[in-house]
Order: structure tokens, then sequence, then C-alpha cells
């Protein structure tokens, strides 16, 4: 019998490599586990991306209005772009959904053309199943002028429960409860501030939610609230939506971001997380209101380098660009030409079937860099945390390092974490910035790559065409 040396020595060869690769990986899981572990603690509403959608304009066949059914047929999309909740901004019944989806008749009640309850149900079990939340707004007001009466909550009994049976408005939160919808946006609350019955209407609808179940309010609503009932309204809700008038310029921004981290909300942990948005259902769309429609990546990446939760209204991803009705067919829709549909790549069909218009255009291209984005979010505290809060006492982990002539630059870090910068041109001309006394180097992590900017960037001369943003990580 003879050895087969050279097998031996090979297969020997191979368990040595086998066991070093082993040790190699086991070592770098190792890092990533304890990266990751080491990663501040949020809730799932904190810090995270949201998504607003307008149901009737998302996927619709040929010829139909959009549905639950097509809005849980792209789940596929809204994974890839990393989003954690889908904000359902119009799902009511009203006399002639979705023209006048403003005219709602009651909370309980969907539109028909979206669905039945149980394909809503099915539609949130679905993206449940991929962890994104369904969270639905809830028009309060004009449906109601005052707030329905509630018996003064007595913390010690279930007393006002016994009640609610009586409160539209508590019934309507119950039932969409019960078909797991995780959060609200209480729409029109902002009409409520002086309603003696508002911060026991919101102890009592917080009771019935649960703690896991989110309450957006708007910012001009957290504006007007009375100085004595102040802290049981911020003890009742979650998310504060502040809309970033990006339109109006940097220097409007910075002072509004700044506004915001000066006041209530950044002053101690516990308070409501903001909710950045940048377009919605009462405003124009971010394509038609920046100098070019392609501006919308730079903004949007803007945004998402923000403090807090941050929500982007569909389409604003891919640049959509409001209905563009020329002949004037149908002046009566002009309050519906920003909710344009969805133009799918691979999808002939026209524009939703009561719009007369062509096709809205749209850059697709752009998807994969909010979702590069998304994921950099996720993975950095430096980004998703709203604050650093150090022996009790909170501070700001944002700064704007640099704001003038349509140029603007903001930082953020977290401590023993990596910091990062973005930098955002939203101008109509290309510009060359020298940051160099304020920031010393980094590497490219995301961007437009429209210069196919080398991975390390000099703040010598920091270059961005109109619309531009990049975010870097610093050495
Ligand atoms: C769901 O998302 C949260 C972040 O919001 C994350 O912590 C959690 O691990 C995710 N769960 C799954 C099953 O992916
Ligand atoms: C909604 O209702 C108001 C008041 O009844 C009416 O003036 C308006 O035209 C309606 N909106 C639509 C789009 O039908
Ligand atoms: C009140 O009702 C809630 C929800 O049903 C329940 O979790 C809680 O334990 C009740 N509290 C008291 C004091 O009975
Ligand atoms: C609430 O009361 C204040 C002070 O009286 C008043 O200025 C404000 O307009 C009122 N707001 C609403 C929504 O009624
Ligand atoms: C916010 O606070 C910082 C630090 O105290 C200050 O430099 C800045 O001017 C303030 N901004 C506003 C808008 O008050
Ligand atoms: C659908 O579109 C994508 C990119 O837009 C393209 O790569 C793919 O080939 C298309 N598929 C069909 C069936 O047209
Ligand atoms: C957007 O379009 C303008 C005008 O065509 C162009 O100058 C600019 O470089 C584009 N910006 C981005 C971010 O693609």
């Amino acid at each position: 019998m003879t050895w087969n040396w050279p097998l031996i020595r090979t297969i020997s060869m191979y368990m040595f490599l086998a066991a070093m690769f082993g040790m190699v990986a086991m070592v770098v899981g190792l890092m990533f586990t304890l990266k990751s572990s080491c990663n501040p603690p949020v809730e799932w509403y904190q810090g995270s991306v949201f998504y607003e959608v307008f149901p009737a304009s998302f996927y619709n066949r040929e010829g139909q209005v959009g549905n639950f059914m097509g809005l849980w047929q792209q789940e596929p999309y809204l994974s890839a772009l990393g989003v954690r909740g889908v904000r359902l901004n119009s799902i009511f019944a009203s006399p002639n959904y979705p023209e006048d989806y403003e005219n709602i008749t009651s909370l309980t009640k969907i539109a028909p053309v979206l669905g039945s309850k149980e394909s809503f149900e099915l539609m949130v079990k679905r993206l449940d199943s991929k962890n994104i939340s369904v969270i639905l707004d809830l028009p309060l007001y004009p449906l109601y002028k005052q707030l329905p009466s509630v018996i003064a909550i007595n913390t010690k009994s279930n007393e006002s429960f016994l009640t609610q049976e009586q409160n539209d408005i508590a019934k309507a939160l119950q039932q969409w409860r019960s078909s797991n919808v995780k959060g609200f946006y209480l729409k029109g609350l902002e009409y409520f501030v002086n309603d003696s019955k508002l911060h026991d209407s919101l102890r009592l609808w917080k009771r019935i939610v649960g703690q896991d179940c989110i309450f957006i309010v708007s910012e001009e609503f957290i504006n007007n609230i009375p100085a004595d009932k102040s802290n049981i309204i911020y003890n009742n809700i979650d998310l504060v939506d502040v809309r970033l008038k990006i339109e109006q310029g940097v220097q409007t921004l910075t002072k509004q971001i700044s506004d915001i981290q000066n006041g209530t909300l950044f002053s101690k942990r516990g308070m409501p997380w903001v909710h950045w948005s940048l377009g919605s259902v009462n405003t124009n769309r971010l394509a038609n209101v920046l100098p070019f429609a392609n501006g919308t990546i730079g903004a949007t990446l803007l945004e998402l380098m923000l403090p807090g939760t941050t929500s982007i209204f569909y389409g604003d991803e891919i640049g959509l660009q409001a209905v563009n009705d020329k002949e004037n067919e149908r002046q009566d829709l002009k309050h519906l030409h920003h909710l344009t549909s969805m133009p799918w790549p691979n999808k002939t069909s026209k524009i939703l079937p009561w719009m007369p218009a062509e096709r809205s255009s749209a850059i697709f291209d752009q998807v994969p860099i909010v979702s590069a984005m998304t994921r950099l979010r996720a993975e950095s505290p430096s980004i998703y945390m709203n604050t650093v809060n150090k022996d009790g006492i909170n501070k700001a982990n944002m700064e704007v390092k640099y704001s003038a002539d349509d140029f603007l630059v903001i930082q953020r870090w977290y401590p023993r974490m990596s910091s990062f910068v973005v930098a955002s041109n939203l101008g109509s001309a290309k510009k060359t910035v020298d940051l160099s006394t304020l920031l010393y180097s980094g590497n490219v992590v995301v961007s437009p790559g429209i210069d196919s900017k080398p991975s390390t960037i000099s703040f010598k001369d920091i270059s961005l065409w109109p619309g531009e943003s990049v975010v870097i990580v610093l050495d």
C-alpha cells in the first residue's frame, strides 16, 4: 500500500484553510454583533423612515383606482426602500372617492374602491410580516367641529372605558387598533387646541391604543397648546410632524432646523420625536417646488440625515412630478394634481382613470441611492438618534457647519461612533465650496454619483451639481 502524499497534503491544506476561514468569519461575525448590540435602542418609530401614500394612486391596474391589494403587491418596493412604516393618508369613504377624498363621512368606513375591511387586514398582515407597520391619517376636522365628550379619566379605574361606546373617535381608534394599525396621524387636531376636552380625550385615546401604537400631530398643534396642559399632551403623543420649507432656501431651512432643535421637543428625554417631512398630501410636489425635479434626490438625502423620524411622500424618492393637465380639461381636479399615480417601470397603464393627462415623469434610478441611505441611517446611531443624553442632559448631535448661497453642510455625531456630514446644493447652478477650515477628511458613502465622485473627498473644494447631496463619513 502506498500513501497518496500529494492528495493528503492537498486535503490538509484545505482543512487548514477552512479552519482559518472559519476563525476569521467568527471574528468578523463577533465584530458585527458587538457593533450592533452597542447601538442605543430606540422605539420602532423613533429615527426610522416612514412612507406616506395616497392609496388610490399607488398601484393601479389599467383603468382602475389603486387599492389595498396593489399596495401589498408593491411590498418588495417598500422593503427595498427600507421604510419601517407606511402611512395611508386617505382611506375613508366619501360620496365620490377619490375626487373628494377630504369629504369623509365617518372614521370607520373604508372607501369601497380601495377594498374591504378583510383586504385591508390582509394588507396590514402582509406588510407586518415584512416589518412594515401601517399608520392611518385620522382626519378629525372638519368631520368634528368639537371633540365628543369623554368622562374625565380616573386613572385608578377603567370607568371611561364604559362610556367610550358613545364616543365615535374612541370607537374608530378601537376598530383600527383591532385591525393591527400601529399608529395614527391625528389630522386637524390643531383646531381643538382650545377645546376643554382635549387633554382628557388624548389620555383616553392613548389608553385605548396602548403604548406601542403611536400618535402623530402637526407642529402647528404643538405651537398652540395651552401651557398648563402641555405635559399631559406631550405624554400622550409620540411624533410631531414638521414640514421642511426646503423651497424657501438654505437660510429659512437652517433657522427652521435650529429653532426646533433649541425648542421644547429636544429639551429633555421622553419628549415626542420630530417627524420630518418634505412633501405631503397638503402641499405641492417636491419635484415641482425645487429648481429641477432631479433635486428631489439631494433633498431626500438631506432629510434622511436629520435627527428624528423621517417621512417620504410617495414618489418624491423618484422625483415624481404633478399631473400636467395642459389643456385644462378638468379644472375641477386641480386639487388632485399632486396625487398622481406612481409611473411604475414596465407598466403601460395610463394615468389614473379619473385624471386626463400624460404619465408623470419620474427617475427610478434614484431608488437605489435612497435605499443605500435608509440602510446607512438604520445602522448609524449618529444619524438615527435625535440627541445625545449625557448625565440626564440632552445635547444636540447635529450642527449646521455651513449655510450660504444655496449650499448647506450638516454634521452628525454620536459618542464612540463614526461622524457623518451631508453637503447639499439646493440651488440651480453648480457650486464649489472650500470647507477646509471646518472639516478635515472623509470618504463619500452615499451620493448620486454624477461625476462618479472619488471615494475620498477633499473639503478644500467640494463641488456639487444643482440638486446634489453627498453623504460623507469622517475619518
Ligand atoms: C424590524 O425593524 C426594527 C427597527 O425598527 C428592528 O429593530 C427589528 O430587528 C426588525 N425586525 C425584523 C424581524 O426584521
Ligand atoms: C366637499 O364638500 C364641500 C362642502 O360640502 C363642497 O363644497 C366641496 O365641493 C366638496 N369637495 C369635493 C371635491 O367634492
Ligand atoms: C384598564 O383597562 C386596560 C385595557 O383594557 C387594562 O390593561 C388595565 O389593566 C385596566 N386597569 C384597571 C385599573 O382595571
Ligand atoms: C385658541 O384661543 C386663542 C386665544 O384665545 C386664539 O388666539 C386662537 O385663535 C384659538 N384657536 C383656535 C383654533 O380656535
Ligand atoms: C440654538 O442654540 C445654539 C446654542 O445655544 C445657538 O448658538 C443658536 O443660535 C440657537 N439657535 C436659535 C435659532 O435660537
Ligand atoms: C422591466 O424594467 C426593468 C428596468 O426598468 C428592465 O430591466 C426589465 O427588463 C423590464 N422587464 C420587462 C419584462 O419589460
Ligand atoms: C439636475 O438637472 C440639472 C439640469 O438638467 C442638471 O444641471 C443637474 O446636474 C442635475 N442634478 C442632478 C442631481 O442630477
